[in-house]
């Protein structure tokens, strides 16, 4: 059985090109795992022509604008509305969608007065249509596979991609291959693989594991890559920047907080900010920094210990499963784009995780444990002085708090840590489940005792 139906680069076609983050090698195509043939480094994209013909930033805005009013099905992509910043399709119709991005800013003003900042927000990557911030990178890898002629799509996964690759793929005819590491994902993330018909298979490995298998696998069959790895996705993930700018009129807050898993994320978000100041769309950087859990925090430690200069993977462990990776891929991407807003990177607790999630639900948002680092983060940023009292922040919250109810239960209903361990302030935020006669006295009684 062949897995490529047909291989059809055109090359004249594109307004983009690949360079070689290490080495700077110029290339046209890319090979199947996405890596420098020269020095084996990561690739990301670039748009050569704007050197030449830079679009205008008052045009693009007016126009990114109007499209919010239009009905055609790539306007109302909230990725393919900014598609001018975005590698160039030759046929609109070739687009694989799910009306993906268009995501939510919640004010959280209960936790910006108890950390005494004046306005915090939160874009709530977990409203896409699987629940999280991965649908705005697929929308686009997933668009590029099909054109390539590729008939299966692969990718390594803590549950997220997964699930988000599957839906894509079966949106745009393709077949998915999953590789999880078993028992340690949730099962609504990898229910969603299954619904999207994925062949999904739970290997005896950690993420790290399933990625290294993933890059022998696509170099040995014609599989496409989804991994954030894959340069496409991560141009994607940059419309989360262009949107946020947007919905805030273009006023550039002074931080964006992210959480680090892989490192794809906050590389295509550095990427778009940096984009966005050499086209004038702003005026100034803000800071990007990115939390990890203490448990799986090689960024930190690479930062900390290793200068940036070279990786320091970790055994990684943490109830955030979404980010238990040791050995993030886009270690270098995440590190060049943190020196170049002055962000910098913070690691967080168990507890602290589950606190600060708590938290977030108390505001009626809700989010997944992982992208709760970003607010505990938050507070230590804040006590060592490096977010100040007057400066504005934006959460990235990455995921649906749907996506991992297990956690949620667990630490309501006190068998996360022992109930013994909780402060006064965690246990304030518990609120588990009371089982009762079913007899209004019973009901009245637990409502007074709340009263
Ligand atoms: N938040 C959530 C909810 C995630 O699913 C991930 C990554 C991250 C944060 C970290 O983002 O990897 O770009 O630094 N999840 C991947 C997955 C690895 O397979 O779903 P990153």
């Amino acid at each position: 059985m062949s897995l490529v139906s047909s291989s059809s680069t055109d090359v004249q076609q594109q307004n983009f090109r690949f360079r070689c983050i290490g080495c700077g090698d110029l290339s046209d195509a890319a090979s199947q795992d996405f890596r420098c043939p020269a020095c084996g480094d990561l690739l990301e994209i670039i748009y050569a022509s704007w050197k030449s013909a830079q679009p205008d930033p008052a045009t693009l805005k007016s126009s990114w604008q109007k499209r919010r009013a239009s009905l055609d099905a790539l306007d109302l992509s909230g990725v393919w509305r900014f598609r001018d910043l975005l590698p160039a399709l030759d046929d609109e119709e070739d687009v694989i969608t799910l009306r993906e991005g268009n995501t939510p800013l919640y004010e959280l003003p209960q936790c910006a007065r108890r950390l005494g900042v004046p306005r915090l927000v939160a874009k709530h990557q977990g409203m896409n249509p699987t629940g999280s911030f991965k649908d705005a990178g697929m929308t686009v890898a997933s668009t590029f596979a099909r054109r390539a002629g590729f008939r299966w799509v692969a990718c390594a996964s803590t549950g997220n991609t997964s699930a988000s690759m599957a839906a894509y793929a079966a949106r745009g005819g393709m077949r998915s291959l999953v590789l999880v590491p078993e028992g340690k994902i949730s099962w609504s993330k990898l229910s969603q693989a299954l619904d999207y018909g994925a062949v999904t298979c739970q290997l005896r490995t950690d993420f790290d594991g399933c990625l290294r298998l993933l890059q022998q696998l696509v170099l040995r069959a014609p599989v496409y890559q989804l991994n954030s790895i894959n340069p496409f996705r991560l141009e994607g993930q940059k419309t989360l920047a262009l949107e946020l700018l947007e919905q805030l009129d273009w006023q550039v807050p002074d931080h964006i907080i992210v959480p680090g898993g892989n490192l794809g994320n906050s590389s295509a978000i550095g990427k778009a900010l940096v984009e966005m100041c050499e086209l004038r769309l702003i005026p100034r950087l803000p800071k990007l920094s990115v939390i990890q859990a203490e448990g799986a925090n090689a960024l930190v430690r690479t930062l900390r210990e290793g200068e940036g200069k070279r990786l320091i993977s970790v055994p990684a462990e943490t109830r955030a499963t979404a980010i238990r990776i040791g050995n993030p891929a886009s270690w270098k991407k995440a590190a060049h784009v943190l020196q170049a807003t002055g962000g910098t990177s913070e690691q967080v607790s168990e507890m602290e995780i589950a606190q600060a999630k708590a938290e977030i639900g108390a505001e009626g948002i809700g989010c997944e444990p992982a992208s709760a680092v970003t607010l505990a983060g938050l507070k230590k940023l804040v006590q060592q002085g490096f977010v100040k009292p007057d400066e504005t922040v934006v959460l990235v919250l990455t995921g649906h708090l749907l996506k991992d109810p297990d956690f949620t239960i667990d630490f309501h209903r006190g068998d996360m840590f022992g109930e013994a361990k909780d402060s006064a302030e965690v246990a304030a935020l518990r609120h588990p489940p009371i089982v009762l006669d079913a007899t209004l006295d019973a009901v009245m009684r637990t409502l007074e005792r709340f009263n």
